[in-house]
């Protein structure tokens, strides 16, 4: 018997699932909830944001798999099953990741928002590059994309530090863990990326009192969810200089309402939840991976741990 696995969905490519998911998982089939005959069939959920009440229709089901690397959406209900929990874990997804955040790195660290403005002024305004090396770059999470991230801007000559819960050790980076490390970090960061998970603990966590432990005119990128940054005090030290410019990619409430000040900002780029995407041709191989390991009652990998939320 062909065990099936749900999908569901509302922004990813079931066919490219599908397609990729064929070739390393043969034995399974890929099939949306309305086209499973009998909900006994199945064994597995690749699921982003499922409906209230989705998984308590398949009796026989054994792994969750999350559509993505954050789980906060899946972590915040109170219908999960008691039941293997992974996340997508993709290094396809992290090299991409990494490439957005070194975009936005540099694009701060060489001035190109400044170089822009006169351009628009038909201005030849020539700032004269910074060493890379002057610039400090503080990484809020070393997980699977803030490690990647990490090293990609330490290979550019960026000066990088990077703040986790647990202690890490990071060739290139220096490295400070747990909320006491925490206001020194911040104080030492030219560029502030946040790619921390939503969890209780990180909802609010950069609120104004730690916005203003940055360096005056520092720089704020944030790729990981909005609800990590306090954004009305985000806006006033943006408004004031406090901070001098950043890289929103994530907001409190998306899509950012039209009402939001953040829109009319000249010193804030906005784009809409892209930093980074599950990947199906690379991430299909982790999946298959951990059925697998169910099927042999081995424990699967990157497991979710829902006490911890991440
Ligand atoms: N914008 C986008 O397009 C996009 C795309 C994908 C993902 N994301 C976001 O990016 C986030 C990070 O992804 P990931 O795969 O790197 O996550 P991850 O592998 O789970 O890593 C999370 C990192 O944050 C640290 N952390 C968690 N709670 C903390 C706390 N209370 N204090 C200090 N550090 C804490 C962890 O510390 P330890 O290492 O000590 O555990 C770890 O280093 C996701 O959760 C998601 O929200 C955004």
């Amino acid at each position: 018997m062909t065990a099936v696995m749900v999908f569901h969905s509302a922004y990813d490519d079931f066919d490219a699932w599908q397609a990729a998911l064929r070739l390393h998982l043969p034995d399974v089939r890929l099939s949306r909830a309305e086209d499973i005959a009998d909900p006994a069939d199945v064994r597995y959920a690749l699921v982003w944001k499922p409906p209230i009440g989705f998984f308590t229709a398949y009796p026989r089901l054994a792994l969750v798999i999350n559509l993505g690397a954050g789980v906060d959406a899946l972590m915040a209900r109170d219908d999960l099953p008691d039941l293997p929990i992974t996340r997508l874990s993709d290094p396809d997804m992290a090299r991409m990741m990494a490439g957005f955040v070194l975009f936005a790195v540099t694009r701060h660290a060489r001035d190109i928002p400044a170089l822009e403005r006169a351009q628009r002024q038909k201005r030849w305004h020539y700032i004269h590059p910074r060493d890379p090396g002057s610039v400090r770059v503080g990484i809020l999470g070393l997980g699977e994309l803030g490690l990647r991230a990490a090293t990609e801007c330490a290979r550019q000559g960026y000066r990088v530090s990077g703040w986790s819960r647990t202690p890490k050790t990071v060739e290139g980076v220096e490295t400070a863990a747990g909320l006491d490390a925490l206001p020194n970090f911040l104080t030492c960061a030219d560029i502030l990326v946040c790619l921390l998970p939503q969890t209780p603990e990180t909802i609010g966590l950069l609120d104004a009192g730690r916005l203003a432990m940055l360096p005056k005119g520092a720089v704020f990128i944030n790729v990981s969810r909005g609800s990590v940054v306090d954004e009305a005090a985000l806006v006033e030290a943006l408004q004031s200089g406090a901070i001098g410019g950043a890289t929103l990619d994530v907001f409190a409430v998306e899509p950012l309402p039209e009402t939001s000040p953040l829109w009319q900002m000249d010193n804030v780029l906005i784009t809409p939840h892209l930093a980074s995407i599950a990947l199906a041709e690379s991430a299909a191989r982790q999946i298959a991976d951990n059925v697998r390991r169910v099927e042999a009652g081995e424990p699967v990998l990157s497991r979710v741990d829902p006490r911890r939320g991440y």
